[in-house]
C-alpha cells in the first residue's frame, strides 16, 4: 500500500505474491491481506491478482492491470460473520478454536455425504482423478503437511498406491518425479502459504492435476488449482492451526473413501460403514474437550522441564509430529516427535529422570511394540504420560499419567487424539 502527501485521499495497492483483498464498506474501501482483518468493515471483497493496482479513494475503487488497462474485477460476498474472529468469551482464539472442532467436522463432512458414503460431485472433483492416478503426492507445510502424513498412513495401505508426503519448502525447489498420473493434493488452510503456492506451480508445470484441500475461499492455492475441496471450519485467527487440522483430516478421509469406492477397494457398504466411523470420532473428539480440566493438571510436569518428547508407531507416529510441533509453537519448549522404535537409535540417551515423555498408543497391531518403547523410557526414568484406548489392557504402572480416549476404530483416534495433545500446547 502507497500514501503520498500530495494525494491525501487516495491510496494506491500493488500486489506481488502476497495476497491482497479490496474491501468495500459503508464506511470507506479497505486494502487488507487477509479476509479476516476485513469482517468488522464489510464482506463484500475483490481478490487481486500479481502485478495488478489498485487506486482507492473512500468512495472509489479502479483496478488496472500491468499494462495500465482498468479491470472489471468480480466482487465476492464472504459468508462469514463478524462473530467468527472475535473469541466469543474464550481466554484466546486457540482455546476457542479447539472447541469449535466438533461443529467444524461436522460442516466439512456432512454435506457431502450421499446415502451416508462421500459424494465430491458438487465439489467438481470427477471420480476420474481418484480412479486414475497411480501414485499421489501431498505438499504442505507444517500441520498441514502433519494431516498429509496422517493420510499417507490411511491411503497407501488401504488403496495400495504410493503416498509421498513432501514440505512444500522442500519441494519446490526440487526436479519432482511426478507426472499426469500423479494426483498432487495440497494442502492449505489460508490458501496463501507462498510456499505451497509455488510447489502447487511446479507440480501444475509437470501437468499433474492439483486437489486442494484448502479453507479460505478464493484464496490463490484455491483459485489456481485444478480441484478444491473447500474446508469449512471458518476463519482460523491463532497462528497455531487446530480445527484447521481436524478438518483437513476430515476432507483427506473423505477422498481416501471415494477413493476407495470407485476403484472397488469399499464396497457401498463399507464405504458407509467408514463414514459412520468417522462421524463416531467427533463425539470422541468432544468428550476429550469436555475433559480439559485432565490434561490442564498435567502440563505442570511439563512446563517446568526444557524438553519433551512424542513417541508413536505408524498413524500415532503421525499424530504425535503435530502434537511436537503444538508444543514447541505454542509454549517454546522444545519438543521431538519420534517413531516410537526408532528412540534406541540414539537419542534414548537423551531421555533421563523426568523428562516429559508422551506416548501415543492407539493402533492395535502396534500396540505391544509401542508399549515395550514406553516401559524403555520408563526404565530410564522418565514422566510418562500414555495416552491409549478406554479399554487398553496394561499394568496400572507403566505410565505416571494414562489419559483414555473413547473406544473408536483405529484409522479414527486422531480426533480424540489431536484435541489432548492441542490442550497440552494450550496449556503449557
Ligand atoms: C505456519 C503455521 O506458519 O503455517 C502453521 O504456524 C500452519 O500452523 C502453516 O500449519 C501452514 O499454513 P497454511 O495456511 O498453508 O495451512
Amino acid at each position: 500500500g502507497i500514501l503520498c502527501s500530495d494525494f491525501p485521499e487516495q491510496l494506491i495497492a500493488v500486489r506481488k505474491d502476497a495476497p491482497l483483498l479490496i474491501g468495500y464498506g459503508a464506511d470507506g474501501n479497505y486494502i487488507a491481506s487477509d479476509v479476516t482483518a476485513l469482517l468488522a468493515h464489510t464482506r463484500t471483497v475483490t481478490y487481486m491478482e500479481d502485478d495488478e493496482v489498485a487506486v482507492v479513494t473512500a468512495d472509489h475503487v479502479q483496478i488496472l492491470g500491468r499494462d495500465g488497462c482498468f479491470l472489471e474485477k468480480e466482487k465476492h460476498q464472504i459468508q462469514w460473520d463478524v462473530s467468527a474472529a472475535e473469541k466469543g468469551g474464550y481466554a484466546h482464539f486457540m482455546l476457542k478454536e479447539i472447541h469449535e472442532q466438533p461443529d467444524a467436522l461436522k460442516n466439512t463432512i456432512l454435506p457431502r455425504l450421499s446415502k451416508g458414503q462421500p459424494d465430491l460431485a458438487d465439489d467438481g472433483i470427477p471420480d476420474s482423478i481418484l480412479k486414475d492416478c497411480r501414485r499421489i503426492h501431498v505438499i504442505a507445510c507444517g500441520t498441514a503437511m502433519h494431516a498429509g502424513m496422517v493420510a499417507r498412513a490411511l491411503i497407501e495401505p488401504g488403496i495400495r498406491i504410493p503416498v509421498t508426503v513432501s514440505i512444500a519448502s522442500e519441494f519446490r525447489y526440487e526436479t519432482p518425479l511426478i507426472d499426469e498420473k500423479t494426483l498432487v493434493i495440497v494442502i492449505s488452510q489460508s490458501g496463501e502459504t507462498i510456499d505451497t503456492l509455488a510447489a502447487m506451480r511446479l507440480a501444475q508445470s509437470y501437468y499433474a492435476p492439483v486437489l486442494a484441500i484448502v479453507n479460505v475461499k478464493g484464496s490463490t492455492i484455491a483459485r489456481e488449482s485444478n480441484y478444491v475441496l473447500y474446508t469449512h471450519a471458518g476463519p482460523e485467527i491463532a497462528v497455531a492451526s487446530t480445527k484447521a487440522y481436524s478438518v483437513q483430516l476430515a476432507a483427506l478421509y473423505l477422498i481416501y473413501c471415494r477413493m476407495a469406492l470407485v476403484r472397488g477397494v469399499y464396497s457401498p457398504v463399507q464405504a458407509e460403514n467408514f463414514m459412520k466411523e468417522l462421524l463416531d470420532a467427533i463425539p470422541a473428539m468432544e468428550t476429550m474437550i469436555s475433559r480439559k480440566d485432565e490434561v490442564k493438571n498435567i502440563v505442570n510436569h511439563i512446563i517446568s522441564k526444557s524438553d519433551a518428547f512424542f513417541i508413536g508407531r505408524g498413524l500415532d507416529y503421525a499424530f504425535s509430529l503435530e502434537g511436537a510441533l503444538k508444543l514447541k509453537e505454542i509454549s517454546y519448549i522444545h519438543a521431538e516427535a519420534y517413531a516410537a522404535g526408532e528412540l534406541k537409535h540414539g537419542t534414548i540417551a537423551l531421555i533421563s529422570e523426568q523428562v516429559p515423555v508422551i506416548a501415543i498408543a492407539t493402533q492395535e497391531h502396534i500396540f505391544a511394540k509401542t508399549i515395550s518403547n514406553v516401559r524403555e523410557v520408563k526404565a530410564r526414568g522418565a514422566f510418562v504420560i500414555l495416552l491409549v484406548k478406554e479399554s487398553a489392557v496394561i499394568e496400572d504402572d507403566i505410565a505416571d499419567v494414562q489419559i483414555r480416549i473413547p473406544d473408536i476404530a483405529d484409522s479414527f483416534t486422531v480426533f480424540p487424539i489431536a484435541a489432548i495433545l492441542q490442550l497440552i500446547a494450550y496449556y503449557a
